[in-house]
């Protein structure tokens, strides 16, 4: 399947695109996160685009394609977490698809008021050593990570409200834009992260067997399992 995950900065898009990756056997594709290792390595690429990410901006739509291109262009099955974030992204997204002769499954926007992004986002932690995503208050590392925990430098107060402006001006309108090709499943991400979850789930049902799931979706163990069992 190919799945692209929509919402503003700390809507949960990492959090539940580790889980949809593993339950569905799709490549997690963390574009953030590609971002920053690049930045990270020092190469001429990550030299260009450090300013963009160090305040908040999106990095140009010719330079992020250029960097994510070969990743999505290699793998059958992915999880796109943070891209397209504009609407020239899903055109380029669009012909990359074409190109390569396959199409997108859906879309799933996780919907979240400011006020909840910015308490996510003040207690987020990720672990060094496995990249998981955890919350000091809602979502502690468990025993059997052994971290480091670090925050992100991008967390902090100026750089999420600017996150979340950029995110309504550039981002927000790809809603729009993939409720017309009927590919937009729009989810309450205000929940728990299981019940986030098993609302993904249920809404990827194809139609004929979505009854059964969406009752279940109240985050158990068992209705995740059956729901991602008819996904895959
Ligand atoms: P990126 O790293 O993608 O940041 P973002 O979009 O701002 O999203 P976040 O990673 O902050 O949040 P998230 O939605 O993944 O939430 P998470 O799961 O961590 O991008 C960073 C930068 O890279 C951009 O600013 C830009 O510069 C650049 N960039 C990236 N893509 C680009 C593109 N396409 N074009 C141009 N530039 C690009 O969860 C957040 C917290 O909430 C965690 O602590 C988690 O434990 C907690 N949490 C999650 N779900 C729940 C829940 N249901 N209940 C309680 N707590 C929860």
């Amino acid at each position: 399947m190919r799945i692209v995950l929509l919402g503003p900065p700390g809507a949960g898009k990492g959090t539940q695109a580790q889980r949809l990756a593993a339950l569905i056997g799709a490549r997690h594709i963390p574009v953030g996160e590609i971002v920053r290792s690049e930045i990270a390595a020092g190469t001429p690429l990550g030299n260009q685009i450090r300013e963009y990410n160090d305040q908040g901006e999106l990095v140009p739509d010719d330079l992020i394609v250029q960097l994510l291109l070969p990743i999505v262009v290699n793998e059958r099955s992915w999880v796109l977490d943070g891209f397209p974030r504009t609407c020239g992204q899903a055109d380029a997204l669009d012909a990359i698809l074409t190109e390569t002769r396959t199409a997108l499954d859906a879309v799933v926007a996780l919907d979240i008021p400011d006020d909840l992004v910015i308490a996510r986002l003040s207690g987020r932690l990720q672990s060094q050593a496995t990249g998981r995503i955890y919350h000091t208050l809602d979502n502690p590392p468990p025993a059997d990570d052994p971290g480091p925990f670090v925050r992100r430098a991008d967390d902090t107060p100026e750089h999420i409200a600017r996150r979340l402006e950029v995110y309504h001006a550039e981002s927000e309108p790809l809603e729009a834009y993939y409720a017309e090709r009927g590919l937009l499943r729009q989810i309450d991400a205000t929940g728990s992260i299981d019940a986030v979850t098993a609302a993904i789930i249920s809404a990827l049902q194809p139609p004929a067997s979505n009854t059964p799931a969406r009752k279940d979706a109240t985050g158990d163990q068992t209705a995740q399992k059956r729901a991602s069992d008819e996904v895959t």
